[in-house]
């Protein structure tokens, strides 16, 4: 009998751990989605990574400026994630080689350059410094992209299928 009300008790403890544990996860999940970026502020100066990790074929994601960091002839670029059709976030595909917006279907090359879609200019580009190694994005100085149907100013066809399900 006593067996019987150890299990119990065990089975109780066991219940109330679990659910102490998942709200923990849960506050936790929460609480990394929706706290404030440091630094994120858009405006200011942020500093992101070293110019030499920064790739000349593909994209690296920088959260804290809310830029895209890519090489154009040696060049770095920062391009906001803000889709200039209506503001969604413009997400890299490695398989295209693109930008694509999932919103609506803009799609902008690796100089963020509009290729399709309702985008009326390229991704706007933040300015660039050097700050030692590092690359300095300036989310304050907002250059507009160009406009649709303007030349591309790199040659790379998409390479495959796009990420985006519009
Ligand atoms: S918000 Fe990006 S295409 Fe509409």
């Amino acid at each position: 009998m006593s067996r019987g009300i150890d299990r119990r008790d065990f089975l109780d403890r066991g219940w109330k751990t679990g659910i102490v544990m998942l709200s923990a996860a849960g506050f936790w999940t929460s609480w990394d989605v929706l706290r404030p970026l440091p630094g994120s502020g858009l405006g200011g100066v942020v500093n992101t990574i070293p110019a030499n990790d920064v790739p000349g074929s593909t994209a690296v994601y920088v959260r804290t400026a809310q830029t895209y960091l890519t090489k154009i002839d040696d060049e770095v670029v920062a391009l906001w994630q803000k889709c200039p059709h209506l503001g969604c976030r413009v997400a890299w595909c490695e398989t295209s080689g693109e930008f694509e917006c999932a919103c609506h279907g803009s799609r902008f090359n690796r100089a963020g350059e509009v290729r399709s879609g309702p985008s009326p200019r390229g991704m706007d580009r933040f300015a660039v410094a050097a700050e030692g190694d590092l690359v300095e994005v300036d989310t304050g100085a907002v250059t507009e992209g160009a406009p649709a149907g303007s030349a591309e100013s790199i040659d790379e066809p998409p390479r495959g299928s796009g990420c985006a399900h519009a």
